[in-house]
């Protein structure tokens, strides 16, 4: 017989049914809730709350377990690549060789920019955050695709833009860089791989040769980086596609969403509380303290999360990376030996173990981005590459999902009851 989940309100005994994912997760569909009862359910930050069924990604916070299309992520990170990952994330499956490259070829038929997207690259400030730039300038892309802010995608013209975005964000990321460091932008080069392609366009300049290696690491970040289930960027893409806003908004709002100190933006705050703690010495025990103290806003950056409550599985595989990575680029980063340092007096501290509080994939990345060249400020733009395709499987399933309806969750109001209008001339 099915489960069934009782509530009584009001003196009132009601079922409510329960469902169960593929993974045996459970959820009690409480849809008709309000029109039983008149009550709706509060849970701050949706912390017990599903948005929706999703076939994409399956996280277990408490045994540290993430599969995208239920394939585990360190054999993705170790076997696969980006480019393949991506259209795993999209389409559901791994792609056969013809598949990838015809995949591959679509995103390189959108290797050059609209010269109208560069004229408005040209005109932000040099010192601008990045993350604002290609929040702004994909959301722009709206103003040159008319063809694409249809209510209702065809298949293929939504196949067409997610390869266009895969391909145009990342061109943006790197035009961007090279107009704040005050060098003419490189040309995207559709015969070079995703991650090469990147590099490529970001440090290519007289006497350039990009490492292999480098190219490596940069693939196996933007693959742990890749999808995360209803995070909180990916609740964005949803929640502004459901209202049918174009994909070109949705994505922008992710990015937007993504750049907080709370989400992606914790890459960036790690490496600037790293540096901070070395130029204090080094002392982080004093850093620890501070994040323990309820009268201080200060958070150890790169540490919690709200489904894993165990190790954040990326974080592993990064930390594991970080050595290899930097010993083959030939990079000693002090940074590392504090972060290691700091993790390892924060596991044994009872606040951290007693909130379960360990290293998420934040922790450690920056350091592989540092040693990659990329600057501080540019490491949440990294994230946000690597997000993407998980942004675009998430929005393309909500908009082939049936059951998809408007994001609008409801409140319980707390302000001033029923009163009178008073003239300015009686307040
Ligand atoms: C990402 O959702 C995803 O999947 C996100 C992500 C993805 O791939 O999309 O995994 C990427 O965003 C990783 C998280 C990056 N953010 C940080 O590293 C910032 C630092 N971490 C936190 O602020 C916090 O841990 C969150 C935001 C990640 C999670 O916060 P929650 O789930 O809302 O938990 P909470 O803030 O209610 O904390 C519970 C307790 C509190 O203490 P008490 O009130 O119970 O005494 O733990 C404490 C918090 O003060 N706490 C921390 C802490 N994180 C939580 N205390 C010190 N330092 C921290 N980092």
């Amino acid at each position: 017989m099915a489960e069934v989940a009782k509530l009584i309100v009001a003196g009132q005994e009601l079922e409510f049914p329960v469902i169960e994912g593929t993974e045996k997760e459970k959820a009690i569909d409480i849809s008709s809730l309000r029109a039983k009862t008149g009550y709706i359910t509060l849970d701050a930050g949706f912390m017990n709350t599903g948005s929706c069924k999703s076939n994409v990604t399956f996280l277990d916070g408490e045994k540290g377990i993430l599969h995208y299309r239920g394939y585990q992520i360190d054999q993705l990170a170790e076997k696969s690549n980006f480019a393949e990952v991506s259209y795993l994330l999209v389409n559901g499956k791994l792609p056969s060789t013809a598949e990838l490259k015809t995949f591959n070829e679509k995103v390189g038929q959108s290797s050059k920019l609209p010269q109208g997207i560069k004229n408005i690259l040209d005109q932000f400030p040099r010192n601008a955050h990045p993350m604002g730039v290609i929040a702004s300038v994909t959301s722009a892309l709206s103003a040159f695709y008319p063809e694409f802010i249809e209510q209702d995608l065809s298949a293929p013209q939504r196949d067409k833009v997610i390869t266009q975005l895969m391909a145009q964000v990342k061109i943006i990321s790197a035009y961007f860089y090279r107009r704040a460091m005050g060098l003419l932008p490189v040309e995207s080069d559709p015969k070079l791989s995703y991650s090469a392609d990147f590099i490529n366009m970001m440090f290519s300049g007289p006497g350039f040769q990009a490492s292999q290696d480098v190219i490596n690491a940069l693939d196996i970040l933007l693959i742990l980086h890749a999808d995360h289930e209803q995070n909180c960027s990916s609740t964005t893409v949803r929640t502004v596609g459901s209202s049918k806003a174009n994909l070109f908004a949705s994505v922008s709002s992710g990015i937007d969403a993504l750049w907080g100190q709370l989400h992606g933006g914790a890459n960036q705050a790690v490496l600037e509380m790293l540096e901070e703690i070395a130029k204090d010495g080094g002392d982080y025990k004093k850093f620890i303290a501070k994040s323990k103290d309820k009268n201080d806003t200060f958070r150890l950056m790169g540490f919690g999360h709200r489904v894993y409550k165990n190790f954040d599985p990326r974080a592993k595989i990064i930390k594991k990376a970080c050595d290899n990575v930097l010993l083959k680029l030939g990079v000693n980063d002090p940074l590392l030996e504090i972060a290691k340092g700091l993790e390892e007096v924060a596991l044994k501290d009872p606040y951290f173990i007693e909130r379960k509080l360990y290293p998420n994939v934040d922790f450690y990345s920056g350091i592989i981005y540092r040693a990659l060249g990329i600057p501080t400020n540019m490491f949440t733009v990294m994230f946000a590459l690597g997000r993407l395709p998980g942004w675009l499987a998430q929005w393309k399933e909500m908009t082939e999902d049936k059951e998809t309806k408007i994001s609008r969750p409801r409140q319980i109001y707390i302000g001033p009851t029923t009163r009178e209008y008073v003239d300015i001339s009686k307040r």
